[in-house]
């Protein structure tokens, strides 16, 4: 499967700048045919970059969403306004939201099962801290977001969830993990999808064939091919050098 590569914008861009930086994007025909990608634009650009790559193969995402389709809810966007505009894809449990929202692993859940609910695919993100790294708890962290995360997802939705590794010690500093440390948390992500519960009294009728796991955390031009060869890596989340044109190229080249 070609590998899936997704631009998250974060709130580094305004709307403006954010709908010319999509066209450029979408003019970079040859490169990105070899791969999928996925931008995530601020709320405020959404509109404007949906409609900037529509007829290209480039997906929309949002960067997160509201449980619920609408309503009396000041302030959010809920999933009827991501289905309007084409999205595809939502962020779910970013650590950035899970720090400063005090996101909770029981409001990642609800999002991410509305998500699914609503026709969309959630990427479902979890890592873990640079003390808990430390610990030895990673992995002990990362099953307990994935368990709680994706609880009372039905098998035939679970081929819908993208899950996106980014250990929180690597988002933004230009440390990212070693493809070695990737390839070991890949590889011990997949093995605790196969040990839920659900997977497990299915296990016949269910194939992980869509299911893709991303690596994220200071992905630039220079190392995504490191990554895009890992063992396990289905592809990126990238996040600064995303907004720049020329380094977004170099990735997408690396595929
Ligand atoms: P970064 O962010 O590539 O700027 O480290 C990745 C992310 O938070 O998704």
């Amino acid at each position: 499967m070609p590998k899936l590569i997704v631009a998250n914008w974060k709130d580094y861009l305004m709307p403006r700048q954010s709908a010319v930086l999509a066209r450029r994007i979408s003019n970079f025909k040859s490169p990105i045919s070899k791969s999928r990608i996925v931008i995530c634009p601020g709320f405020l650009a959404l509109n404007e970059v949906a409609k900037t790559v529509r007829g290209t193969q480039i997906k929309i995402g949002a960067q997160d969403v509201w449980p619920e389709s609408r309503g009396a809810f000041t302030g959010e966007i809920g999933l009827d306004d991501l289905a309007e505009l084409g999205v595809e894809y939502v962020l779910i449990g970013h650590s950035e939201r899970r720090q400063y929202q005090g996101e909770s692993d029981v409001l990642v859940n609800k999002k991410l099962r509305a998500t699914l609910q609503a026709g969309m695919k959630p990427i479902l993100c979890v890592g873990e801290s640079w003390s808990m790294r430390k610990q030895g708890a990673a992995q002990k962290y990362v099953n307990k977001q994935l368990r709680l995360g994706l609880k009372g997802v039905t098998p035939k939705d679970l081929q819908r969830v993208v899950v996106a590794y980014e250990p929180i010690w690597a988002i933004g500093t230009g440390r990212p993990a070693k493809p070695e440390d990737a390839e070991v948390m890949h590889a011990f992500i997949r093995a605790t999808l196969s040990k839920l519960s659900f997977v497990q009294r299915n296990r016949t009728k269910l194939s992980f064939s869509g299911l893709s796991i991303l690596y994220g955390g200071s992905v630039n031009g220079e190392n995504a091919g490191a990554f895009l060869k890992t063992k396990g890596v289905d592809g990126l989340l990238v996040g600064g050098a995303s907004t720049k044109a020329e380094e977004l190229k170099r990735i997408l080249f690396s595929c």
